[in-house]
């Protein structure tokens, strides 16, 4: 078994259904003949008519300055926080966002930034209070407060607008930057129906991946102000992320954009049946929002389930207790019909 819970020779074999994460969707046809037909130029050299397009076209969407294309979210994420923070200064970040739990610590161990988090609540929003407390007084003692690290959607649910200002309004108070980790950003506004550039509005900074439920094979776009920029590009080129022709890269991002964010709304509606069919069958408890579905199984049932379900072609997260289901865009409504026909199996066996 690996963390994702099967091993690479599981991984080809009998899957009619992969729900384990969005990031496994695959470029569509139409994603691949626009990279193959993307005019390219060498990007550091700022000669990539396709990765310039799409910077653009997502600092636009999201009424901001400019933007940086990055190989991954979590290089863009670091580059964000070396662009707020020095070295010894310090973040606030809620304790089950991704930024704080699943990036090998790169904000620490790269950046010299110590992180700071906060309990987060279970609407995947941080209390305004919490916040304030862990915003240190200036103090030769202590490591500066510089930045708040915030993260929407977060385990798929879509934290209120409202609840976002508030934090932020602490925050600016105390001179702090804000930087949102919107990996699945536009899952959250396709679920709040809100455009863009009001969700992004109270951010310096945003990190925005193509490679989840937007389905390219690899990239992130992080935008911003004018005047973060020259340090944003100098970061990404510290931690290796220059690339050359990655307009191939970027021609697949500016697809996503046009044909598949509004596709997301079929992954939203496939994750509500799925939750509605699993609340059917009595199997456990459910919870769903977005593309998300996460369900813990009665006790005792939890190894059973995902053998039963790897038994008939259906991959599901192996997290404990609650298991993580994510729909994509290489679920259809067929593959899903089996999944939920193997869900009832499980309980009427
Ligand atoms: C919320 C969130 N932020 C950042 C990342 C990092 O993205 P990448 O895998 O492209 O580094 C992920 C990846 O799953 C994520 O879920």
């Amino acid at each position: 078994m690996s963390l994702y819970g099967y091993t690479a020779a599981d991984a080809a074999t009998n899957c009619i259904c992969d729900l384990r994460s969005d990031t496994l969707t695959k470029p569509s046809a139409g994603m691949r003949e626009a990279m193959m037909a993307a005019p390219l130029g060498d990007d550091v050299y700022g000669e990539d008519p396709t990765v310039t397009r799409l910077e653009q076209e997502l600092a636009a969407r999201l009424g901001k300055d400019a933007a940086v294309f990055f190989p991954t979210g979590t290089q863009s994420n670091l580059a964000a926080v070396m662009a707020h923070c020095g070295r010894g200064d310090e973040m606030i970040s809620g304790d089950r966002y991704h930024l704080y739990c699943d990036e090998a610590a790169g904000a620490s161990v790269l950046a010299g930034v110590s992180m700071v988090p906060v309990t987060t609540s279970e609407d995947g929003g941080l209390d305004p209070d919490r916040i304030a407390a862990a915003i240190k007084m200036d103090d030769p003692h202590y490591a500066r407060s510089r930045l708040l690290s915030l993260e929407n959607s977060v385990g798929g649910r879509v934290v209120p607008l409202k609840r976002i200002e508030a934090g932020v309004h602490v925050a600016r108070d105390a001179g702090l930057a804000v930087h949102l980790d919107g990996a699945r950003l536009f899952n959250a506004i396709t679920a709040l129906g809100c455009d863009a550039a009001t969700f992004a509005a109270p951010f310096d900074t945003i990190s925005v991946c193509l490679s989840k439920g937007l389905g390219t094979p690899a990239g992130s776009v992080l935008v911003g102000p004018d005047a973060l920029m020259g340090q944003i590009r100098r970061n990404r080129k510290i931690l290796g992320g220059a690339m050359r022709q990655s307009g191939v890269l970027a021609a697949a991002g500016l697809y996503a954009l046009e044909h598949h964010v509004p596709e997301l709304v079929s992954d939203h509606a496939r994750a509500a049946r799925l939750a509605e069919a699993l609340r059917a069958t009595g199997i456990g408890e459910v919870s769903s929002q977005t593309n998300m579905v996460f369900l813990t199984p009665k006790a005792g049932d939890h190894a059973r389930l995902i053998g039963h379900m790897a038994q008939a072609g259906i991959k599901i997260g192996g997290q404990s207790p609650a298991i993580r289901m994510v729909l994509h865009r290489d679920v259809d409504d067929g593959a899903l019909d089996s999944a939920i026909a193997a869900f009832r199996s499980f309980t009427s066996s």
